[in-house]
């Protein structure tokens, strides 16, 4: 199903201070708004997952486990250091900053993970977009892995509805929804973001 195509590689000043897990761990817990993220995603993806049957393969505490890690690139030093950034990134920032998928699947790899698993998965793939226009490998639509379609929604939600250093303002639930609709078919797999929208307060009630 997966095209499997390459991303770009991983630079070997990147490769060279490649923090362990543990590490990765502890320079993202630093950050406040990771902290939050990192608290909130697992319970809405794991309540949100319910929704579809074939997430019922995995259980909670593996989907909390991705939720949790699915950023962990970012702790990587070089790209930490880009997170309390107010402006914009610059080319060759936003470069360093897009690596963190491929970043967090090599640090999860390196700590035991293989790709199979549903916290590589994420962690690889939930800046792929629906038309194929996303990050690191650009497959489009059911190449996708579902797991990473599902969590790319709740990872938008929650950034859009919490404060964030680089932007000013925190949006309504239904200011959120009406994003996640302006890009369903671009950025998300409308039928995810279909059923999130149409589940939310059931799903609000279980958190
Ligand atoms: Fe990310
Ligand atoms: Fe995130």
């Amino acid at each position: 199903m997966s095209r499997f195509l390459e991303g770009p590689p991983i630079p070997q000043v990147l490769l060279s201070t490649m923090p362990s897990l543990l590490m990765a761990r502890e320079n993202l817990a630093a950050l406040d708004f990771m902290k939050q993220h990192n608290e909130t995603t697992p319970k809405l993806f794991v309540a949100f997952a319910r929704r579809f049957e074939e997430m019922s393969i995995y259980k909670d505490e593996i989907l909390e486990d991705a939720a949790r890690l699915h950023d962990i690139g970012k702790g990587h030093p070089f790209i930490a250091g880009l997170l309390s950034i107010k402006d914009k990134l610059d080319n060759a920032q936003e470069y360093i900053m897009h690596l963190h998928p491929a970043v967090g699947r090599q640090i999860l790899l390196n700590a035991g993970h293989e790709d199979i698993d549903p916290q590589v998965q994420v962690a690889y793939s939930h800046h792929e977009n629906w038309d194929g226009t996303g990050y690191p490998q650009g497959l489009r639509g059911e190449e996708i892995p579902l797991i990473a379609r599902v969590f790319s929604v709740v990872d938008a939600f929650d950034a859009m509805t919490h404060a964030r250093p680089y932007r000013k303002g925190v949006y309504t639930s239904e200011q959120a929804f009406e994003e996640l609709k302006k890009f369903r078919r671009t950025q998300f797999d409308p039928e995810v973001v279909k059923t999130f929208i149409e589940n939310f307060s059931a799903i609000q009630k279980e958190l």
